[in-house]
């Protein structure tokens, strides 16, 4: 039987619908609008493309936004300056610095310079530890995606045995620590693998749940997944003739996978609705109020 496809566009157009509510009733009480600022530095194309579409959901929202656009050979320090103005101002309650940066500006010391409540990116070390310790405050917005897509389609979590293929701070890392939590919903036995890795298919077909995150197209076979494993393809990859891949051999996978994400249509929407998410949760947070 072929495979379960989870629809993260769908899921992703029910979430923005419940945040916009919530956060047309947090407007109602106290008057409190989300806003996310967004900064660009820079003209890379991808990056465009993520930025304008943060905006366009966050008004579709009810949210503030606002687009800060910088040119790609802005200083550190300019760039500092305008995240500390970000961290002042009471109408922003969520600050998205859209990465990667140029080699100019260290990466590391932008993440830290916004404000831990603000980072709706959870990127920062308080927030990255929150989530080690078992207490999130903001959850990487991908991460949160992969988690909700498992959640909202009733795919068991617990006690299951999850591999994660790929270990960046942004996705493979905050996906272990999210569904290795002692709590419910999550409580899996988790791998993660990488590069290094030895005899990687050995270890994915172990997987009940796989989810994939190394950024080379395809790269999942049919052979590296047990039958009836649920297969999350974070992966975005574009192929020699401009057609939109994921890291996973989807054709192939999906024949044997009991349910499977698709790319594009996956990962990538939710990624968007977590960012809402939290800069929703931010404004509620900044703004002392639990509606
Ligand atoms: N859908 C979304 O919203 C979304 C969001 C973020 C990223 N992405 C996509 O997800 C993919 C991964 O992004 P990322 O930022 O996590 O990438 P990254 O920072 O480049 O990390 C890639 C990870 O994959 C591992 N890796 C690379 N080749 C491997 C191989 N052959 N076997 C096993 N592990 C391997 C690397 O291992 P080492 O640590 O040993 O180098 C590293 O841990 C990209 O395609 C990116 O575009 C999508």
């Amino acid at each position: 039987m072929p495979a379960k496809i989870l629809d993260g566009k769908a899921l992703s157009e029910t979430m923005r619908k419940e945040i916009s509510i919530d956060a047309a009733k947090l407007q109602a009480a106290t008057g409190v609008q989300p806003g996310l600022a967004a900064v660009l530095v820079g003209e890379n194309p991808s990056s465009q493309i993520y930025v304008r579409n943060k905006q366009k959901a966050c008004a579709q929202a009810g949210f503030a936004s606002w687009l800060h656009q910088l040119s790609a050979s802005t200083t550190q320090s300019t760039l500092l300056e305008l995240i500390a103005k970000l961290n002042a101002d009471p109408a922003v309650h969520g600050i998205l610095v859209q990465l990667p940066l140029p080699p100019q500006i260290d990466e590391s010391a932008i993440v830290r310079a916004v404000t831990p409540t603000k980072d709706v990116d959870g990127f920062s070390p308080e927030n990255v530890g929150l989530l080690a310790a078992g207490h999130a405050r903001y959850i990487p917005c991908t991460p949160h995606g992969v988690h909700q897509i498992l959640l909202r389609n009733d795919i068991p979590i617990e006690g299951r045995r999850v591999v994660v293929v790929g270990r960046s701070n942004i996705v493979g890392k905050p996906v272990a620590l999210l569904l290795m939590q002692k709590a419910r919903g999550a409580n899996a036995t988790v791998t993660v693998c990488h590069s290094q890795s030895q005899d990687l298919p050995a270890v994915t077909r172990e997987g009940d749940i796989v989810v994939v995150a190394i950024g080379q197209g395809q790269f999942l076979k049919r052979e590296m997944v047990k039958p009836g494993a649920v297969v999350i393809d974070v992966g975005i990859n574009r192929l020699p003739d401009g057609k939109l891949v994921g890291d996973v051999d989807y054709g192939p996978v999906s024949e044997i996978a009991s349910a499977i994400t698709p790319v594009p249509g996956g990962i990538g929407p939710m990624t968007i609705t977590m960012l809402l998410y939290n800069t929703l949760q931010a404004a509620r947070l900044l703004s002392g109020n639990k509606v």
